[in-house]
């Protein structure tokens, strides 16, 4: 390959080196023929973890409670299957789709108002839809600050409690959005003598709010939420790069050093980037601002020459020279950016980067824009040939993470160069901090999450190179440290037997019984992986290269191309596709 390819493959990621935008707003997950019927549903990835097209009758878009309960009783009283959509859907597995073909999609993306703000007890009530980011602003206009949430502010509230979503914290509550809510409002099915609708309220004592935290939506629409804030602070943040020899004794430490520490690991490069990231008094000088480049809008031209690019290298006859070369160039062109930290809002002049809560703790610019006719779009948007990847999640007990980092750096060493396609040559794998919780559904005890983005292929069944290496971690993880993974994220292999390592499941699913007795929530995926009802392993040709099976056999992989089902080199219990040469 070309040398001269190089900088394009910065964007192989579709990381916005330029900052052009007006952008185009992301497209609208829900699709209908004729009006509001006839309608498919999807993901902000315009792809399921099957690739299946889904199916509903119709869409409907509540401005008030009133309208959500009329909703949530008209489908009801038809015994129809509903589920809630977001305005852009953002959870990779086919959470927002209905049961069956011919369910109603009830939308949140008007829901979106601040109901109240009590600043005496520092709560603040929203509508279910609003989404992080201006949930962030309506707090910080209050002088209330939310202290962890995910660092793209994209993702609605509704949605992102729904999957147990966080940024990084061992200190206070946690890293989990849901550790601040102290109380919601839901709409759930109800008998006819109710009128086949009713709103529950719950408080922060009772303890169905532990299970309606983290819902996975099967509950019924959460309507509103309640959140207890802290006051505005301020933070100050620096990335420290050391080198990964140490990484196994510092992967637990460094969350109970800093109160916002997270760590980047590059395997191939052997570094690890340490977040040191902790509250400053209010009066310490500095007006920082994130803007990460990977949520800025891309022109889109270079995110389709990047995505060319990232196929080109997919070739197993091209050259790993030039693949971790590649690597190596955006990493530190990202980390020369700061990855778009600045320390007034304009530029970049030096760490520590000081700033309020509110402009520091996400971002997501690529979102905000008016259309500009595709010139220039999310790296992720289905309606350009740009960057389309897998997104594994997956957390492990605290405890058990310097062992886990001693065997995926046992695997490197096998050959360090294998990370650069997977790993290295995306973000590096992101490790952060997420509390034991009281959510049925939440970590059952501290916790590191481990986040991984790598290729996806649009075609079923293409293989990935160097997939072994990703897939072995990924058991590993799930497998031999009990990792669960993230509700949002993952491909299908990754949930099975999930439900069996939450303690309190059986509490969930009692709630779920009172709440929905009928299940008009819940859907296929939703009993596959809460284990109702069926696997969410799909087994047929090719589904171990999807994602959807482990292979146990040749055929889960591409035999034909070279591609066997094998051992893991470290893990030998996994079982991976493997490239054999002749
Ligand atoms: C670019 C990007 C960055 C991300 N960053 C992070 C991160 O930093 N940390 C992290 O933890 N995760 C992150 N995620 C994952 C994200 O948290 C989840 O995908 C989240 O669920 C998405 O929220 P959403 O509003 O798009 O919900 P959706 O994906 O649309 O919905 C998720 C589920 O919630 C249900 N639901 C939504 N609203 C309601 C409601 N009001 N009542 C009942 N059920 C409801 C839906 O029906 C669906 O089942 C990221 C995802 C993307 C694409
Ligand atoms: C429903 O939509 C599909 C495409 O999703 C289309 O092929 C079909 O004709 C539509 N049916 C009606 C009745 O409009
Ligand atoms: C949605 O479709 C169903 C089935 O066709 C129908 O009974 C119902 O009235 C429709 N609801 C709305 C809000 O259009
Ligand atoms: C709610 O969404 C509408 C568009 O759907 C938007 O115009 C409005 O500004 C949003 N309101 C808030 C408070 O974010
Ligand atoms: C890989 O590419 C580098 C740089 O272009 C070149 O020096 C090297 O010989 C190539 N290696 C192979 C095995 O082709
Ligand atoms: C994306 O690529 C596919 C296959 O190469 C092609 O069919 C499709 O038209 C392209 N879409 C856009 C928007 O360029």
């Amino acid at each position: 390959m070309e040398e001269s390819l190089l900088p394009v493959l910065l964007l192989a990621l579709g990381v916005g080196l330029m900052q052009l935008c007006s952008c185009s707003s992301p497209a609208d997950t829900v699709v209908c023929t004729d009006g509001t019927s006839n309608c498919t549903v999807t993901n902000t990835y315009g792809s399921y973890t099957d690739r299946a097209i889904c199916h509903a009758a119709n869409v409907t878009y509540p401005r008030t409670e009133e309208e959500l309960v009329a909703a949530v009783a008209a489908a009801a009283s038809a015994k129809r299957k509903m589920k809630v959509a977001t305005r852009h859907a953002h959870s990779v597995p086919k959470l927002s789709c209905p049961g069956g073909q011919e369910g109603t999609l009830i939308s949140t993306a008007r829901l979106n108002r601040t109901v109240r703000i009590d600043a005496g007890r520092r709560h603040i009530t929203v509508e279910s839809g609003m989404v992080l980011r201006d949930f962030i602003a309506a707090a910080a206009a209050a002088g209330l600050a939310l202290p962890n949430a995910p660092y793209f502010y994209g993702l609605s509230i509704g949605g992102l409690l729904a999957t147990g979503a966080h940024g990084s914290s061992l200190w206070g509550k946690g890293g989990a959005v849901h550790e601040y809510v102290v109380g919601l409002r839901i709409v759930t099915p109800a008998p006819a003598s109710r009128g086949f609708a009713v709103v529950r309220e719950l408080g922060a004592d009772d303890p169905d709010l532990d299970a309606a935290k983290v819902s996975l939506g099967v509950l019924g629409v959460i309507s509103q939420v309640t959140f207890a804030l802290e006051p505005l602070f301020k933070r100050s943040l620096t990335f420290v790069k050391r080198d990964d020899s140490d990484m196994a004794d510092q992967v637990a430490r460094w969350g109970t050093l800093h109160e916002f520490a997270d760590l980047t690991w590059h395997p191939r490069e052997g570094k690890v980037m340490y977040r040191q990231d902790d509250r400053v008094d209010v009066s310490t000088l500095g007006n920082g601002l994130s803007d990460l480049l990977i949520f800025r809008a891309s022109p889109t031209e270079m995110l389709v020459a990047a995505r060319a690019a990232e196929e080109l290298m997919q070739l197993k006859d091209s050259n790993d020279t030039v693949r971790c070369a590649a690597a190596q160039l955006q990493a530190s062109t990202l980390e020369q950016q700061a990855y778009g930290f600045t320390n007034d809002g304009v530029s970049f002049t030096g760490y520590p980067v000081v700033g309020y809560q509110h402009r520091v703790q996400a971002s997501g610019t690529c979102i905000n824009s008016p259309e500009d006719g595709l010139l220039t779009s999310c790296a992720w948007d289905p309606r350009i040939n740009g960057s389309f990847y897998y997104n594994s999640g997956f957390s492990i007990p605290l405890s058990q993470a310097p062992a886990l980092v001693a065997d995926m750096q046992r695997i490197r060493d096998l050959n360090p160069d294998m990370f650069c396609t997977g790993v290295d040559g995306r973000l590096g794998m992101v490790l952060r901090y997420v509390k034991a919780s009281s959510a049925y559904l939440g970590k059952p005890e501290d916790s590191i999450d481990l986040d991984v983005i790598y290729y996806r292929s649009h075609t079923y069944g293409t293989p990935r190179l160097y997939a072994d290496v990703v897939d072995e971690i990924e058991q590993m993880a799930l497998n031999k440290y009990g990792g669960l993974p993230h509700w949002g994220k993952n491909r299908n292999f990754a949930f099975d037997g999930a439900i069996t390592k939450y303690p309190k499941a059986d509490k969930f699913l009692s709630v779920k019984d009172r709440y929905d007795p009928d299940g008009l929530f819940s859907s296929e995926w939703s009993d596959q992986v809460l284990g109702i009802d069926g696997s969410p392993n799909i087994v047929k040709k090719g589904c171990a290269i999807e994602g959807l099976c482990v292979c146990s056999d040749d055929s889960h992989c591409a035999p034909e191309q070279g591609y066997f089902c094998r051992s893991g080199k470290v893990y030998r219990e996994a079982r991976v596709c493997s490239f054999i040469k002749d």
